[in-house]
């Protein structure tokens, strides 16, 4: 464990390596429950970190800053006005994003899951480097029903894989959908685009959205469109066609109708083709936010002096899908007392 800077408010944060012989593995930090770096080999053995990020705390606290590696929630993605009705009652949370001057509540609201101090613990479970979080989110925490307690832990396996265990109980009926926001990078952070990278999804379907990148409601077949990546096509290939699904998220910012459900299986894959690293993506939500740094802009200051230009990382976010409290025809993210949310994603390396 490392310092790792101190919150706006003075608090000491920290970051933990969790780390396999040959040097794959994870430095996390306890800010935001962010996954900072992210070292995986290349096709001779070289590593590289392949997630986008900043050295220190302070560029994590930045408002600005684009959710890199970020935990995401109590409820991620968008909701829309920023408002929601359960159970007869309407709550209102903050709106702290406005795609075509449209306002919603993205990612939990500026004070989000990612925004605060977990409590952790570094252990190892198997034989398995683990690091458990943990973090107690009040009733009325950025206009959220009831007290949840949620649990993340995260473990770099002996077969090259960070898992994401999440797991989370309320006092009362409230929405939660968690995930990972890291942005990747394949040929290491730093490089300039991902619009070469090879990506396969595993969906048939995905939620077209309306100028606010809030969900239509329908789920659409991808065939025939530059959506369908049931087969591989590199990022690049068709992102700039006249569309308008492209022209609204400015590139590919869509949820995904995942095929496999319920149990953890395979979501996507994504093949860096230069350096021969590859990442396989299962989860066992219905849906990923295929996500490619179109927001980007080259401004912030990166890890190792690096900056991120638009489309320099790609985010495949595991989810339930977006705007869910305000669409009964989506599977439902309403957590109830007595109930466990459970939730698990893994990000898998190889090397071709
Ligand atoms: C959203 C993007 C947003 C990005 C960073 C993604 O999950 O889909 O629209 O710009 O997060 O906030």
């Amino acid at each position: 464990m490392k310092a790792f800077g101190l919150t706006p408010d003075g608090r000491e944060t920290h970051l933990f390596s969790l780390r396999r012989d040959g040097g794959f593995g994870a430095d996390i930090s306890d800010f935001g429950g962010t996954l900072v770096r992210l070292f995986a080999p290349d096709r001779h053995g070289e590593l590289a970190d392949v997630v986008l990020g900043f050295d220190s705390v302070r560029g994590y606290t930045q408002p600005t800053c684009p959710y890199f590696g970020s935990t995401v929630g109590r409820c991620g993605n968008r909701i829309a006005h920023g408002r929601f009705t359960l159970d007869g009652k309407t709550y209102t949370l903050a709106t702290n994003n406005a795609p075509a001057g449209i306002p919603c509540h993205l990612h939990g609201g500026p004070g989000g899951f990612d925004k605060v101090l977990w409590q952790a613990e570094q252990t190892t479970v198997g034989g398995d480097p683990v690091l458990r979080l943990r973090y107690q989110s009040r009733e009325g925490e950025e206009g959220y029903p009831g007290n949840l307690d949620v649990t993340v832990e995260f473990t770099v396996t002996a077969d090259q894989a960070l898992r994401i265990d999440y797991s989370a109980t309320t006092d009362k009926a409230t929405p939660v959908n968690l995930t990972n926001h890291a942005y990747f990078n394949l040929a290491g952070e730093g490089s300039r685009s991902v619009l070469g990278h090879v990506l396969t999804l595993n969906a048939t379907r995905y939620t077209p959205v309306n100028a606010g990148l809030i969900p239509l409601g329908e789920l659409a077949p991808v065939a025939d469109t530059p959506f369908d990546f049931r087969a591989p096509h590199t990022v690049g290939e068709r992102i700039d066609r006249p569309n308008e699904q492209l022209r609204f998220g400015a590139g590919y910012d869509h949820n995904f109708v995942l095929d496999g459900s319920g149990s953890l299986a395979l979501a996507a894959t994504v093949l860096e083709p230069l350096s021969g690293r590859e990442l396989e993506v299962l989860t066992t939500e219905p849906g990923v936010q295929f996500y490619s740094g179109n927001f980007l802009d080259g401004t912030l200051p990166g890890k190792n002096g690096h900056t991120y230009p638009r489309r320099s990382g790609l985010c495949l976010e595991t989810q339930h899908f977006p705007d869910s409290p305000n669409q009964p025809g989506f599977p439902s993210v309403i957590l109830r007392p007595g109930r466990s949310y459970r939730s698990t994603t893994v990000f898998r390396f190889k090397a071709r």
